[in-house]
């Protein structure tokens, strides 16, 4: 089948489009490159053979993207563009609404406008809010603490009443756990503009020196250590979980559903230094400091029903999350830089 991933270049969306090409999919990449490499496309390539047809745009172009539906087949569309990191959200709410939610409506008009209406549609457990109870399953509460997490949210609510205008549509709503992890290759991997803001790139910087040491954001949560507890999965997982729900589309009835995807157990900050240093051999040092504002103590899955329905379960270790991130790191160090890559 034919499908086309907007931010495909992304860390996600990477390693998808490398699972969708090696099960026998053609993937066309939209992207703007605000927060990816061209480069990555090689390298998605040298994984799978086929370099992916690659569209520098951006999903605010509707024109651009109905041509590109039209043109590729595009038989369904997954949905990764979109800014991401919370405290940039607080700074620049019209940015995210921009960026995120008007993103979004124009590449639903643009699929509707061509009679596509196949859609996953990547979103995140942060529209959970402060968990009410644990494991969170998919019938939680939603609410959100910061403008990245309420684009989420609006953009869920669009996608519940699109679908309810018009049963036609199929659409699978992901909520993405903590993502880590890097591709087995070590040629794709999560690798942020500037300081990372997410605790497994920072830990990776630390380990490779570039960073003098982790901050650890609070000691002091009601958690067996202390520190803050999360489902990480990996990311080769979550790319396999989306082509589940891809799978699921083509047979499903039900017009809009939401899934979790995550491995359904909590790993504190402690632990996943403690792993990283075990699994990689490298030291990780860290200091405690003050608490961060808005992260929530304590947060993890319950995949019962992407596993029931979409019959996905994440399979890897977090030891693989942790070796694959430094052999990605690593690789990184020792890569030319693209210049000299392009030569
Ligand atoms: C994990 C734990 C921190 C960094 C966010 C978004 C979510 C998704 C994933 C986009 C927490 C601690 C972290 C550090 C630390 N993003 N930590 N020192 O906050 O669970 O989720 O990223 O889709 O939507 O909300 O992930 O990796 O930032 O933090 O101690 O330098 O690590 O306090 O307990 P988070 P994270």
């Amino acid at each position: 089948m034919n499908f086309l991933l907007t931010g495909g270049l992304g860390y996600i969306g990477s390693h998808t489009a490398a699972v969708l090409q090696q099960a026998g999919h053609h993937v066309v990449l939209l992207d703007n490159l605000s927060n990816s490499r061209l480069e990555v496309a090689d390298r998605i390539g040298r994984i799978t053979g086929t370099r992916p047809v690659t569209e520098v745009g951006d999903v605010l172009d509707t024109i651009r993207v109905r041509m590109a539906l039209r043109h590729y087949r595009i038989d369904a569309v997954v949905h990764f563009a979109g800014l991401k990191a919370v405290g940039e959200s607080v700074a620049q709410p019209l940015a995210y609404y921009h960026n995120n939610v008007a993103g979004t409506v124009s590449l639903l008009q643009a699929m509707a406008a061509e009679g596509v209406r196949s859609l996953v549609f990547s979103s995140s457990a942060t529209v959970y809010g402060q968990p009410q109870y644990l494991p969170l399953d998919e019938s939680h509460p939603t609410s959100a603490t910061n403008p990245y997490g309420r684009t989420k949210l609006h953009i869920e609510q669009m996608l519940h009443d699109l679908a309810a205008s018009d049963a036609t549509w199929r659409i699978a709503i992901l909520r993405y756990f903590n993502p880590v992890g890097a591709h087995a290759s070590g040629l794709l991997g999560e690798d942020p503009n500037g300081i990372p803001n997410n605790l497994m790139p920072y830990i990776a910087r630390v380990a490779a020196g570039q960073l003098p040491h982790l901050n650890v954001w609070g000691n002091d949560y009601p958690t067996p250590d202390g520190t803050g507890i999360r489902d990480y999965l990996h990311v080769m997982d979550l790319a396999e979980g989306h082509r589940a729900a891809l799978e699921h589309l083509q047979r499903t009835t039900t017009p809009c559903d939401v899934f979790n995807l995550g491995t359904g157990r909590g790993t504190s900050v402690l632990e996943m230094v403690r792993t990283f240093e075990q699994a990689t051999g490298q030291s990780v040092p860290y200091r405690i400091a003050p608490r961060r504002p808005g992260d929530v103590a304590e947060c993890w899955a319950d995949p019962t029903k992407a596993q029931r329905v979409l019959g996905w379960r994440a399979e890897r270790s977090l030891h693989d999350m942790c070796a694959s991130t430094w052999a990605f790191t690593a690789g990184q160090r020792s890569a030319p830089a693209p210049h000299i890559l392009a030569v």
